[in-house]
């Protein structure tokens, strides 16, 4: 006999969209992400088996050396693994983006190489998981040369104060946040946890992404984040989070609000949560 949870977990995965993946580091040999061209196609496969349908490669690279060895790299790497995915995961569609280290505050980003496909959007991070001086000056100077900043893992860094008021002067400037699923799930410790669901539940993120390096240890999949997110009554925002909106994204146009996660029971979730995950 079926419980009624089987049941709500069949009902989940009969409703799943097909997920969009803007931050991973599948393309081969070029930083800490896929060592080979078949560490690649193996991470590409089980991505698309566990229902992402489009996946942006996005390799790190610094604003301080846009046009170096890594970029070379990338472009070396990348009809070689088009080329295969292509033949062995036809119905997966690739992309390309960097994912580019604010490592000076000063970032070009006229090349369209350098941004997600194409598009206007383009992934960014700060130097060394702080946050710098002026931060929000930096991400509003990439927005008025007609771009936009999309600042990824925002909860994996360290120096916020106790009410997290840099956030909203990001989004002010402009720009767009994504979370890593992992860090959700506990992946990276309780702490950043506790700070990627205070940023989901004040409606603070617009996308979610795996940050997957096609290696064992770092090989997530935003399958186990739909499932987490829509168990817990969150269906609708985790279809904007990983589908909709890096969609949207892929296709150029703005994302739509995700709001807040606005629920009595969430937060007690939550806690019940973080409580079993000490
Ligand atoms: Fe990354």
């Amino acid at each position: 006999m079926k419980s009624i949870h089987s049941f709500g977990q069949r009902r989940t995965q009969a409703t799943a969209p097909k997920f969009a993946d803007l931050h991973t580091h599948v393309l081969p040999g070029v930083d800490d992400g896929a060592p080979d061209l078949e560490a690649a196609l193996r991470t590409l496969q089980e991505l698309f088996d566990d229902g992402v349908s489009a996946v942006a490669a996005t390799p790190h690279l610094n604003a301080s050396n846009l046009n170096g060895t890594r970029r070379a790299r990338a472009d070396q790497a990348w009809p070689a693994l088009e080329a295969r995915v292509r033949e062995a995961i036809p119905k997966l569609e690739l992309y390309r983006g960097y994912e580019i280290q604010l490592d000076t505050p000063e970032l070009d980003l006229d090349d369209p190489g350098l941004r997600l496909a194409g598009s206007r959007f383009a992934l960014v991070e700060f130097y060394a998981f702080s946050i710098p001086e002026r931060s929000a000056d930096a991400l509003a100077r990439i927005v008025s040369g007609g771009y936009v900043p999309i600042l990824v893992h925002p909860e994996r860094y360290w120096g916020y104060d106790r009410s997290f008021a840099v956030m909203p002067e990001w989004r002010a400037a402009g720009a767009l946040i994504q979370v890593n699923g992992g860090s959700l799930l506990g992946e990276y410790g309780v702490h950043v946890r506790a700070i990627a669901h205070h940023f989901l539940r004040a409606g603070k993120v617009d996308l979610i992404a795996s940050d997957n390096h096609a290696r064992p240890n770092r090989n997530p999949s935003l399958r186990a984040v739909w499932d987490y997110l829509s168990g817990q009554g969150f269906e609708e925002q985790a279809r904007l989070l990983l589908a909709t909106n890096p969609r949207r994204i892929l296709r150029d146009e703005m994302p739509l609000s995700v709001g807040r996660f606005e629920s009595r029971g969430w937060l007690k979730r939550l806690g019940r949560a973080l409580q079993r995950g000490r």
